[in-house]
């Protein structure tokens, strides 16, 4: 049997951390929402009790060490499942850039292995097990748009953003998540964005709100370590964004816009400043999740 499913990235159209918790993990905010850039992962069930991985790209793990290769592990360990899997990943999502590429792909092996093995678990179960691989695989389960606190894990389902185009330009560097939070003082942050006032711009589906309420309390501190990210903030300014801001721990900066042709027009003025440039739709609600439930995973 054969079961694909897609890894979708995402952007943060807000990340506040408010403090380190004793675990070392800071306590986050953030409102996260999909795009319609994607990883394939294909999930083919073998005879051995093997799981075999491979990816379309040399930037990411072949082995145990990647994070879907680590989601089916551990589902496997927790249910019980003595069945191998031969796990392809078609990578389109850039690597180490803010957009959780691997965990999306932890989220998406999860999600299909459940639907291989006919395992019956919800989503939330799904969620909770995948906590356990990073702190942005339990809104990865889900996708579309949410508000996440804790590590990442406890999520408010909200609504999607109105339709409009996103600019993706990730900078040659990648950058450690570790890194940039290890360099973060909570208490030193000068800026933080205005969640609450973002979430009713969300439901008024006010899109000159949320161009203007969007803010990352980590954009400064990736900023200074990949001074890329100003020069293309600055760029995409210039070129007629109707905001922008960096994704996540970064190096990924994102630019909202309404049509599609300044998008296009964007992307190839950008060209000669960033290898990797996209841009894609807003994902709209795939899931059907009902608005406004508390999910705790
Ligand atoms: O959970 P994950 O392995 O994706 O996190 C990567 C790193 O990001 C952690 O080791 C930690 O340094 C940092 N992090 C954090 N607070 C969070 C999530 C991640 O400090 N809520």
């Amino acid at each position: 049997m054969f079961i694909s499913e897609k890894a979708p990235a995402k952007i943060n159209l807000t990340l506040d951390a408010l403090y380190k918790r004793a675990d070392g993990y800071h306590e986050l905010e953030m409102v996260m929402t999909s795009v319609d850039l994607a990883d394939r992962i294909d999930l083919l069930s073998i005879p051995s009790s093997a799981i075999l991985l491979e990816s379309s790209s040399g930037l990411v793990p072949q082995d145990e060490k990647n994070l879907a290769y680590m989601a089916a592990n551990l589902l496997r360990k927790k249910m019980g499942i003595r069945r191998g899997v031969a796990i392809r990943i078609d990578k389109k999502v850039p690597v180490a850039a803010g957009l959780a590429g691997g965990s999306s792909d932890a989220a998406a092996t999860l999600r299909g292995l459940n639907r291989l093995w006919g395992l019956g678990l919800s989503l939330r179960e799904l969620a909770e097990i995948g906590s356990e691989i990073g702190s942005d695989v339990p809104y990865c389960v889900y996708g579309n748009t949410a508000l996440a606190k804790g590590r990442g894990e406890r999520l408010q389902v909200l609504p999607t953003p109105p339709a409009c185009w996103v600019v993706l330009a990730k900078p040659t560097q990648g950058v450690s998540t570790a890194d940039v939070f290890g360099a973060l003082k909570v208490d030193k942050v000068k800026r933080r964005p205005k969640t609450s006032q973002m979430i009713d711009a969300l439901y008024r589906q006010d899109y000159g709100a949320i161009t203007r309420l969007m803010g990352n309390v980590l954009e400064p501190i990736t900023m200074h370590m990949e001074p890329d990210v100003r020069k293309l903030k600055e760029k995409m300014y210039q070129f007629g964004a109707d905001g922008v801001l960096m994704s996540g721990s970064g190096p990924t900066v994102f630019a909202l816009v309404d049509r599609e042709s300044r998008a296009k027009r964007m992307v190839n003025s950008l060209k000669g400043f960033c290898p990797q440039v996209f841009a894609v739709r807003m994902l709209g609600n795939l899931n059907k999740t009902k608005q406004n439930v508390i999910v705790q995973a």
